[in-house]
């Protein structure tokens, strides 16, 4: 490789980093992501210039069609479907990791020209990436619900499945020294299937609550895959981007388990399960819910001095980001305080909230994290939960026997008026009732996230 390559590859991986630091803060996220595209190029540039291009041609169709579909997907997922969308897409990295790693294998085996680094560097990509692959599809069918989305919580199948599980790793173990020791390409074949499998039923017993902190680790594999490909191409560039998406992927699943107080092997290997005796929507909920209107919601809000809105899936189910915007706007024209409080696992993947919020222009100051906002609800005049459900519920902080128990919530339920915005008393993710719905400072607005949020913008002009 020349040093004018190795010199771009340079540039690109400090690019990278750049990229990377500035998507850390919403304010400069804009600009990290241009500092990432602008690596990608200049590192497609240095390759195309540098490399041993077999096929334009090829490589132009390849360019032509993987655009296609990207533009016709970006165009047509709701961004409720986004998250099955990237697991589309950790899936197909992951795929071409697979393929790169096996056809230079194959390549260097007709060679014969195989140093330990090409064949433990396959062994790895081949692995993690049909891991990746297989347990990437398997979670876009769960999510997609082409396939059922629910945990198997049968305690013999589970037990079984993890019993497979271990044997599967240790065959993948075995396969993999196979073909460091002896390389060949029924090794080849035999890692990638059983890696295929491993990927499947890895992610088959998981439910699909825990999908998106599968997701974020699938990400993190799919880049590690890449980086194991850049040993068996010998490309710098390679490890250290793909290295970069495999911590970046790690972390971000570390920071989803700490927000639903969970470990990674008991999302993994565990299932949501009560500890104990909970009492069912019928005993909470009974005679204890008030309905309520938009125009008696407005008549509280038009003198509520501080105002925080707890937006939640429905919000994006709704697409009531627009309509939200204009009720802050109102409530700061009738002299309110408004504050958005966000839950990190609000919605169904990481930053889903702030994404919409940031869509509909609503400034990143007003949105406040979960610790921050948490000690200030008990002055807070009016929480409006927007969609919200599992990220609100009290039973998760005073109910040890919850499903939920331990996991951080927002204290919405101290503040002096809660006005709960969905459409029925349906569960959320976790699929338990919420007894912040019952409580005397709770008034429940029943109806669609959009309409109900414009109806009280309405009234509020009215009072
Ligand atoms: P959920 O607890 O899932 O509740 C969403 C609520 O939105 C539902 O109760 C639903 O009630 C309501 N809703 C649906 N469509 C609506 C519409 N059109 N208008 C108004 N309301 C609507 O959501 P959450 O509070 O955001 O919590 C997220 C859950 O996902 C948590 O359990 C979390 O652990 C899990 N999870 C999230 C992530 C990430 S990264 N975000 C990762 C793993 C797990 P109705 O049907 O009655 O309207």
């Amino acid at each position: 490789m020349s040093d004018l390559t190795q010199l771009g590859y340079l540039i690109s991986a400090v690019l990278f980093i750049l990229g990377l630091k500035g998507l850390a803060k919403p304010r400069t996220a804009v600009r990290g992501n241009l500092l990432g595209a602008t690596a990608m190029l200049l590192a497609v540039v240095v390759t195309l210039a540098d490399r041993q291009i077999i096929s334009y041609g090829l490589l132009a169709l390849g360019l032509v069609l993987g655009a296609a579909i990207g533009a016709a997907l970006a165009v047509r997922v709701q961004m409720t479907g986004m998250p099955q969308l990237v697991a589309l897409f950790n899936g197909f990295g992951g795929g071409a990791s697979v393929l790169v790693g096996a056809a230079s294998f194959v390549v260097a085996l007709d060679l014969d020209d195989l140093p330990l680094s090409t064949t433990t560097g396959t062994a790895l990509t081949v692995a993690i990436g049909a891991i990746t692959f297989s347990g990437s599809l398997v979670a876009f069918a769960k999510l997609q619900e082409i396939m059922p989305g629910g945990a198997i919580s049968e305690a013999a199948t589970r037990r079984f499945l993890r019993g497979f599980n271990v044997a599967v790793a240790v065959g993948l173990v075995g396969l993999g020294l196979g073909l460091v020791l002896d390389p060949s390409r029924p090794w080849l074949w035999a890692l990638a299937a059983l890696a295929l499998v491993a990927g499947i039923t890895l992610v088959v017993p998981i439910g699909g609550a825990d999908m998106p902190v599968v997701i974020a680790l699938l990400n993190s594999f799919s880049g590690l895959a890449a980086a194991m490909a850049g040993f068996v191409l010998d490309n710098s560039l390679l490890i250290i981007a793909g290295s970069l998406v495999g911590a970046s992927g790690l972390l971000l699943t570390r920071i989803m388990c700490r927000a639903m107080n969970r470990t990674l092997t008991n999302v993994l290997f565990g299932s949501i399960q009560s500890s104990g005796v909970t009492l069912g929507a019928d005993e909470i909920y009974e005679g204890k819910i008030t309905s309520s209107s938009a125009e008696e919601v407005a008549m509280i809000l038009e003198t509520a001095q501080r105002v925080a809105i707890v937006p939640g899936y429905g919000m994006a189910v709704a697409q009531a980001q627009h309509a939200v915007r204009d009720l802050t706007r109102s409530l700061e024209a009738h002299g309110a305080d408004v504050v958005f409080a966000i839950h990190p696992v609000a919605g169904r993947m990481p930053g889903h909230m702030n994404v919409l919020l940031a869509e509909a222009e609503i400034p990143y100051e007003q949105l406040v994290e979960m610790e921050t906002v948490n000690p200030t609800f008990e002055q807070t005049d009016v929480v409006i939960v927007i969609g919200a459900n599992d990220v609100v519920n009290p039973d998760a902080r005073e109910n040890p026997d919850s499903p939920i128990a331990g996991m951080p919530i927002l204290d919405a339920d101290r503040a002096r008026t809660v006005v709960v915005i969905k459409r029925s008393l349906s569960p959320g993710f976790a699929g338990i009732p919420n007894p912040l719905f019952a409580l005397d400072n709770t008034l429940m607005m029943f109806g669609d996230g959009k309409a109900a949020v414009e109806e009280i913008t309405r009234a509020l002009a009215d009072v």
